[in-house]
């Protein structure tokens, strides 16, 4: 149980103590109740308070239940467990849980997670930050790289897995490092940079294994350019420092940017693998996954003939930052 709570890109995770075949809720939550005090309940690791609470989430959304069901249910957990109902405590949380694809309606606990430290404004959550990192396929010699790093949900996710190097590299270091978190400092892995993405002065060409990153999305940020020349500018970056062949990537983009990057990736010599429409607190986002192609980087990237050189770094001062992240906080 320990193992499956720390799954690091699994926001909830559950045991299921009981369960019964989906019809009417409140005969269900009856019949479940019934079944419970002949059930074991898991002892659950982290246990801090003696209340607990009980939720009730069917497909996809929390659900509502007959008051007399209700209380049957809580007092019957109580019973089992010694534990006292504090309906807006941070107890125990027990999960009625009834989803689309199951003919079951379950009773579950649901499993402490590890604590993990708070998050900056408009930071990506830890479990989507994993989930990226971990759709990178990581290597344990990788060098890892974040070029658009912000508060360091890529750089921390990674640093719970073996690497080489792992480069964190943002703008507005200055601006968030104050926020970052102690191993994202101590550890000896990361190195930190403050170089504009679209140039990296301090990465050398072919010399990085993995690119996991989060660009500006474009849409409240005042990019000093149209957003297809970003992306074009963007990814003939990633494509000078990773390796050929070997070189894998994972970019995340608002989803009306999909076309740009679509074709700003492949024109740099990255080989879009597959492409995952994802929300991101309901905002429309895409991944692209993809790798390094083996041959070299097309006429344009090599000779740099209609390489768009920015006149000025692409910094988005943090004022602009913050104030778009009033309006869309992830
Ligand atoms: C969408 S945010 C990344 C958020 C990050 N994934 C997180 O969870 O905190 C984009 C970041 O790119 C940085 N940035 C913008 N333009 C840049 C540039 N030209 N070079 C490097 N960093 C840049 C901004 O300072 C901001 O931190």
């Amino acid at each position: 149980m320990e193992r499956v709570a720390s799954i690091p890109f699994a926001k909830n995770a559950f045991a299921v103590i009981s369960e019964t075949r989906r019809g009417d809720i409140d005969a269900n939550v009856a019949q479940l109740t019934g079944s419970l005090r002949t059930r074991q309940f898991p002892a659950l690791l982290g246990e801090r308070s003696r209340g607990f609470r009980v939720m009730v989430h069917v497909d996809g959304e929390l659900a509502s239940i007959g008051g007399a069901q209700k209380r049957e249910l809580e007092r019957t957990i109580s019973a089992c467990t010694g534990l006292r109902l504090e309906a807006g405590g941070r107890g125990q949380e027990y999960w009625v849980i009834g989803r689309l694809d199951m003919d079951s309606l379950m009773f579950c606990a649901r499993l402490p997670k590890p604590a993990q430290p708070r998050k900056a404004r408009g930071a990506l959550s830890h479990e989507l930050s994993s989930m990226l990192v971990l759709a990178s396929d990581p290597h344990p010699g990788d060098t890892f790289l974040d070029p658009f790093a912000g508060s360091g949900s890529f750089v921390v996710a990674r640093l719970g897995m073996p690497a080489r190097e792992i480069v964190y590299s943002d703008l507005d270091l200055a601006e968030h490092r104050e926020n970052l978190p102690p191993e994202a400092l101590s550890d000896g892995r990361v190195r930190l940079l403050a170089e504009d993405a679209l140039t990296l002065p301090s990465v050398a060409d072919a010399s990085v294994d993995v690119v996991v990153t989060d660009p500006p999305w474009g849409e409240h940020e005042e990019l000093p350019m149209p957003y297809e020349e970003f992306a074009d500018l963007t990814s003939l970056s990633l494509a000078r420092v990773l390796r050929p062949e070997a070189g894998r990537f994972v970019l995340l983009c608002a989803r009306r940017g999909v076309p740009a990057f679509e074709e700003a990736l492949e024109s740099a010599g990255l080989r879009v693998a597959a492409t995952h429409d994802i929300l991101v607190n309901g905002h429309p986002a895409t991944v692209f996954t993809g790798t390094r192609d083996a041959a070299p980087q097309p006429e344009r990237a090599a000779t740099g003939a209609s390489r768009k050189t920015p006149s000025k770094p692409l910094l988005i001062g943090m004022g602009t930052y913050r104030r778009s992240l009033n309006r869309f906080s992830r």
